[in-house]
This record gives C-alpha cells, sequence and structure tokens, in this order.
C-alpha cells in the first residue's frame, strides 16, 4: 500500500467528516455550476479521477441538477479502497445505482482502468493530484487529458500554497501545494491550450484560501 493509499484508510473517517465540517462539497457544487456551468453539458460522459468517498462526484450530480441537466454517465476511480467503499454506501444510500467504481492509480491508468473509460466530455479531481510526487504532476495531468474526447475538459480543485496550507495540507495532510504559475506550467506541457482559473464565492470564500479551482482543455 503506497502512502496516501495508507493515509486515507487510515483516516478515511476523519476526513469525511472534515470536509462535511467546512462544506466542501457545497462550495464544489456552486463554484461548478456558476462559474464552470458551460462545461456542465446535459448528456455529459464523466470520470472523477481520485473520487474518494465521492464529494466532488455528489457535488457535479447537485450541480448538474441545479442547471436542469444531467450527465449521461459518471465513472470514478480511486487509489485507496476504503474510501471507494465509503463512496459506494454512500451511492446505496441515495438511491444511486449508474456510478461505476474502479481502484486505480492515476499514473498507471493504461494498466488500472477497464478498456472503455475513454473520451469523457468532462473529467473532475478534487484534491487528489497533490498526493503525486510533485515531478509527476504534469505527467497526471497528461494522462487525465488522454482520457478526454476531442472537446473534453478538465476541471480541478488543488491545495495551493500559503502558510496555512503548510501547516494543514503539507505536514498535516502529507500533500503537496502548488501556486498559480507551477499549475500553469504543468497544465502547457500536458499539452493544456486553455486554462481559466475560477474564484469560489460567497458564501465559501474561504475555500479561496485553501485552493484554485481550475477548468482546462
Ligand atoms: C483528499 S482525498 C480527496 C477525495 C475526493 N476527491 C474529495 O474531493 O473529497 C485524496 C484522495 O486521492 C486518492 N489518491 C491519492 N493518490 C492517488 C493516485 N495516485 N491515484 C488515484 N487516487 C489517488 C486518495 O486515495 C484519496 O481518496
Amino acid at each position: 500500500m503506497t502512502g496516501a493509499s495508507a493515509l486515507y484508510s487510515k483516516r478515511a473517517a476523519l476526513y469525511v467528516r472534515l470536509i462535511r465540517l467546512i462544506g466542501y462539497q457545497k462550495g464544489l457544487e456552486r463554484v461548478l455550476a456558476v462559474k464552470m456551468s458551460e462545461a456542465l453539458k446535459g448528456g455529459a460522459r464523466v470520470m472523477d479521477a481520485g473520487c474518494g468517498a465521492g464529494a466532488a462526484t455528489f457535488a457535479l450530480i447537485a450541480a448538474f441538477r441545479r442547471l436542469g441537466r444531467r450527465p449521461a454517465r459518471i465513472d470514478g476511480f480511486d487509489l485507496t479502497p476504503a474510501m471507494l467503499d465509503r463512496f459506494r454506501k454512500k451511492l446505496d444510500r441515495n438511491g444511486i445505482a449508474d456510478v461505476r467504481l474502479r481502484q486505480a492509480d492515476v499514473l498507471d491508468l493504461e494498466n488500472s482502468l477497464p478498456p472503455g473509460w475513454l473520451n469523457y466530455d468532462l473529467v473532475i479531481t478534487s484534491a487528489m493530484l497533490e498526493y503525486l510526487p510533485r515531478e509527476r504532476f504534469p505527467e497526471a495531468l497528461a494522462s487525465l487529458r488522454g482520457r478526454l474526447a476531442p472537446e473534453g475538459r478538465l476541471l480541478f480543485f488543488i491545495s495551493r500554497k500559503g502558510r496555512f496550507n503548510r501547516w494543514a495540507i503539507e505536514r498535516w495532510w502529507h500533500a503537496n501545494c502548488y501556486d498559480q504559475s507551477e499549475i500553469e506550467r504543468a497544465l502547457r506541457s500536458a499539452g493544456f491550450g486553455i486554462i481559466n482559473f475560477h474564484r469560489f464565492d460567497a458564501p465559501y470564500t474561504f475555500l479561496n484560501s485553501w485552493g484554485y479551482a481550475v477548468e482546462a482543455y
């Protein structure tokens, strides 16, 4: 078991409680529905990369609903079985049967995803890319780009560099933080041409001190 997988096996319940406490999923839902609505097309095929217990997927489902649209299907993968178990239980509790989940490593998608998991209109990833070794960040972005349909978009949420995050994200949650220019550089080297940084609106503006909401295609 790798570092991130061991961490999230041990701290799955703590992580889920913590993000519920700060309203993370609601913050994602709002920025998705308000700032990224153009990317949320009815009938979209969606993949949640590093889905964990499902915060981004549930935010996305709610954002689509707010816009009066529906995705065609949602697939999700994560490295940690304990997080996927939590996600499955939450889907069951909510009566959602059409989300497919797999255990997979974003750094080895060729060998760990089912062969048909390609051509997505939308790939979303939240608070996962920070767990990769810094030097493999562009490679992971390129491999997610490789899963997109020609007009597809990558939407991601990632911890930013800052004094609070040095303690909260780097020390406590053992993850990397990035600044805007590092993210832009990595996206360009992964082949993305259009890059938009969005801000979280009130009442979720506190999430701007945590991280970036990024759209790339
Ligand atoms: C902070 S949690 C985020 C979970 C979820 N996306 C969310 O927004 O709540 C980080 C997740 O990334 C997953 N992860 C870390 N490294 C990964 C990798 N190489 N491939 C796939 N998932 C990974 C962990 O297992 C964990 O579930």
